[in-house]
């Protein structure tokens, strides 16, 4: 009898954890289901199930975070908080704390903006105007309407669905996408918005057979785009050409580019008819001439001597003969793929190069002619706002974009395994980004930075973030005091 029941009762438990693994894989299905059906986060709809448990680190990390690790501002390139800003900003969740901020203001690099004892009232406080480039010598004028702006990243680095996404935010919000130096893709055109065509050291898709400039494509192109770009250098990799590893040269980027599929593509380390500034105004005014668009170029800056050089040519050429902007990339700039030891030791940050570059324009009577556009981790509104007090025009950022669509920063751009669809040609791991859901981060976080660079110049007494000077900012020192940032950089005398 006894034994009778002792069967009966194991039956019982069999019965019972049959129902409870057969109720178990049923939520899992389920959440299986959703997780592929969603838009919202790549890493699950790469990943399904298991990458829930990022979302579900991330929101228990808040409370077992200090018992592990020292704060949330460590981890590099960017930290966890500088991270979850953009994230934020791109869900249009971004803007309000509680109980008050983690950011140390006696850390030695800190802005520190000066408010005004008497702020703009709501009704008194504008948006930033629009602010054209060119327009000198018979260009047609570009009327870039952002301050922020998407940074060059060209198609091959970056996945269709990426540029997909980004075209789409850029048409929203109004921000300009820069191509990269890897041509201008369809993706490009899917969509009506701003656009810089950058001409990298290749020239790809502005090159005839024998790898030179040609007129004809450069006409072309100019029907798509705002403005052009002469690429001599970028943040990470100043004095290396590009580089696609050979399984990012896809059938379809190998076409666009001009060059053979699955062979990896390396451009040279500058451009073969470009050694000195009296080159570069020629290649500049040559660009104009045959687009009828305004023209800049992008570079590194390591000390003050070439811009010196290039505003003495300038002068002695004549104001016609100046670029339309230059942009200014800091050595700790991204990058999709590039030498490490480049990247971790060539060209002055932004810090110390923009200062150096706006400078010498400010001397030679050039700032105005010359619009100054500044790249190098400027992902946040006060980073930005820094840049726009020191001096710059606009503000270009690639992470911050690519964190919007998604980035969560796995250091993969370079091996095709981007888990996030962002930096990768794999059409499995692609999927997971939802061009129309991601475009729309895109946009938000565009309009969101945009939005609180003007917040932070009314808090200044300022209409709008354009107005920005020197003295609006301080920066604290390593004593842990902070100096105005016209002290630290005075302003030099104009034509001096
Ligand atoms: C994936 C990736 C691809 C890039 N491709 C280019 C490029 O084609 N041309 C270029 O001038 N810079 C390129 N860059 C550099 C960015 O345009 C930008 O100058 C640099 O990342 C600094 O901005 P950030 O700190 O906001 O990312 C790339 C950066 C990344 C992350």
């Amino acid at each position: 009898m006894e034994l009778e029941q002792l069967a009966r009762t194991i039956n019982l438990i069999i019965v019972v954890m049959g129902w409870a693994a057969g109720i178990v894989m049923l939520l899992l299905f389920i959440m299986f289901l959703q997780d592929i059906f969603q838009k919202e986060h790549s890493v699950r709809r790469n990943f399904p199930v298991i990458g829930r448990l990022r979302y579900f680190m991330e929101d228990i990390g808040v409370f077992f975070r200090q018992y592990f690790f020292a704060n949330d501002r460590e981890e590099q390139p960017f930290n966890r908080l500088t991270r979850s800003w953009v994230y934020k900003t791109a869900k249009g969740m971004g803007g309000i704390i509680g109980f008050g901020s983690t950011n140390d203001m006696r850390e030695p690099g800190t802005p520190i903006f000066v408010n005004s004892p008497y702020p703009q009232l709501e009704e008194d406080c504008a948006p930033s105007p629009c602010l054209a480039i060119g327009g000198y010598v018979g260009d047609q004028a570009f009327e870039a309407k952002r301050i922020v702006n998407i940074s060059a990243m060209s198609y091959g680095a970056l996945s269709s669905v990426a540029i997909q996404a980004l075209v789409r935010g850029a048409g929203a919000s109004g921000s300009w996408i820069n191509t990269g130096e890897g041509g201008l893709s369809p993706h490009h055109l899917e969509q009506d918005c701003d656009r810089i065509f950058q001409i990298g050291t290749a020239k790809y898709g502005v090159r005839d057979e024998q790898g030179k400039l040609d007129d004809q494509r450069l006409k072309d192109i100019a029907q798509h785009v705002n403005a052009f770009e002469i690429k001599l250098a970028q943040g990470a990799k100043p004095g290396k050409g590009g580089i696609l590893p050979a399984v990012k040269v896809t059938e379809e980027i190998a076409q666009i580019r001009g060059i053979p599929a699955f062979i990896s593509s390396r451009s040279p380390n500058r451009h073969i008819d470009i050694t000195s500034p009296d080159d570069l105004l020629d290649m500049v005014a040559r660009v104009r001439d045959v687009t009828g668009r305004p023209v800049g170029f992008k570079t590194v800056i390591a000390d003050g001597t070439y811009p010196e050089r290039l505003s003495e040519a300038i002068l002695r050429r004549g104001p016609d003969s100046a670029p339309d902007f230059m942009t200014i990339d800091g050595g700790d700039g991204g990058t999709g793929a590039a030498p490490q030891v480049l990247a971790d030791h060539v060209g002055l940050p932004l810090s110390e190069a923009l200062p150096i570059a706006v400078d010498v324009l400010i001397e030679a009577g050039l700032r105005d002619r010359i619009r100054v556009i500044a790249s190098g981790r400027l992902v946040t509104s006060a980073r930005a706002a820094w840049a726009l007090c020191m001096g710059a025009d606009f503000i270009n950022t690639a992470r911050g974009f690519m964190f919007a669509l998604g980035c969560i920063q796995s250091l993969q751009c370079n091996k095709d395994t981007c888990p996030t669809g962002i930096t990768t040609h794999n059409r499995r791991l692609q999927k997971g980004l939802a061009p129309r859901d991601k475009g729309r981060r895109v946009a938000t976080y565009s309009l969101g930075i945009n939005h609180e660079l003007d917040l932070l110049a009314h808090s200044c007494g300022l209409t709008h973030a354009r107005e920005f000077r020197r003295e609006h900012v301080r920066i604290v020192q390593s004593a842990g005091r902070s100096i105005p940032l016209d002290q630290l950089y005075p302003y030099p005398h104009a034509g001096s």
